[in-house]
């Protein structure tokens, strides 16, 4: 994986995920063996949007591995209006190790990555949200790292979180189901890569309308907002449309006994998720969002310096 760019779910191998959970295991149990992994090196961290999570466990693990991280939020560079893409990212490869970018338009981050002679990472693009998807089946993994013993349902909007859980999903080998409104399905060509990833490493993928059939019987149900950043004027429809999506107690009924209760966050109780399932028993929501930290640790350290010698 040294010197590539993680744009996509799609730009990781079978092999890429396992090795990356491997080192993010072993980040997260022995910390202080990365301390000095980005010693005397830098990151950019471009934000187009808000952000948590993902800004606050980028700063936090570049850090923590002996980096400077260098915030860069829209204000003070207006990618494109100020200066355009590929002279942004032209100027940052001279300085920095590293590109984070969270980013309305997917196009911005291959515009970057192909002017860029340094790793670029996808920090949620309208397209994908890799590094969630990572931190999501890594929380599977530390439970049962059999990729097949895990069947995983998707429910409401075939979004950035969806398609990037679709297709990690698929090449990890999980058996993945998602239930989409009509209108709302992931876009045709991501649900073909993962079916064609599925067939390679003995995972399934199923695309359903009904919830409940999604959700019958599996492991763990995900959910994620109705109304994703940049679709508020859109809320008031979506929230008829994806109501009977809510991952609600009558929901996780139809799933797997003890099944787990998903959410990328940041959540709309009582909307996509009610308060009951959220903090209730079979929750993780709070560790995909600690795993953030460990998986995306790990996939830096893969970006920078590769894993031999780590895995
Ligand atoms: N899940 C996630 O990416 O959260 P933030 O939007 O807070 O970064
Ligand atoms: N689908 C959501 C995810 C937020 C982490 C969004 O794009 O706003």
């Amino acid at each position: 994986m040294k010197g590539k760019d993680l744009l996509s779910s799609a730009d990781l191998s079978r092999d890429d995920v396992e090795r990356l959970f491997r080192a993010a295991a072993l980040m997260k149990a022995h910390p202080e063996r990365f301390a000095g992994s980005l010693s005397g090196k830098s990151a950019a961290l471009i934000f187009e949007k808000p952000s948590l999570r993902t800004r606050v466990t980028f700063e936090a693990g570049v850090f923590t591995m002996g980096g400077l991280p260098i915030y860069l939020p829209h204000e003070e560079h207006h990618l494109g209006e100020r200066e355009a893409v590929r002279d942004v990212a032209r100027n940052l490869e001279r300085w920095v190790s590293l590109i984070v970018a969270r980013v309305f338009s997917h196009q911005v981050l291959v515009e970057m990555a192909d002017n860029a002679r340094i790793p670029v990472i996808n920090a949620l693009s309208d397209a994908e949200h890799p590094c969630q998807a990572l931190a999501d089946l890594f929380t599977l993994y530390e439970r049962r790292s059999d990729p097949a013993s895990w069947t995983l349902a998707f429910v409401g909007d075939g979004n950035n979180v969806c398609v990037s859980l679709m297709l990690m999903a698929a090449t990890w080998g999980a058996h993945f189901r998602c239930a989409n409104p009509e209108g709302y399905r992931v876009p045709a060509a991501a649900e073909a890569e993962a079916r064609r990833r599925a067939a390679l490493s003995g995972g399934t993928v199923e695309v359903h309308v009904d919830p409940v059939k999604a959700v019958a019987g599996v492991a763990a149900v995900y959910t994620d907002v109705w109304a994703s950043m940049g679709q508020e004027d859109e809320a008031a429809q979506r929230e008829r449309i994806f109501a009977p999506y809510q991952l609600n107690a009558a929901l996780l009924s139809h799933a797997g006994r003890g099944a787990l209760a998903m959410h990328c966050l940041p959540a709309h109780r009582g909307m996509e998720i009610t308060d009951e399932v959220m903090d209730g028993p079979t929750s993780v929501v709070y560790d995909q969002a600690e795993n953030r930290l460990h998986v995306q640790k790990a996939a830096m350290h893969a970006l920078v310096h590769g894993l031999s010698g780590v895995v």
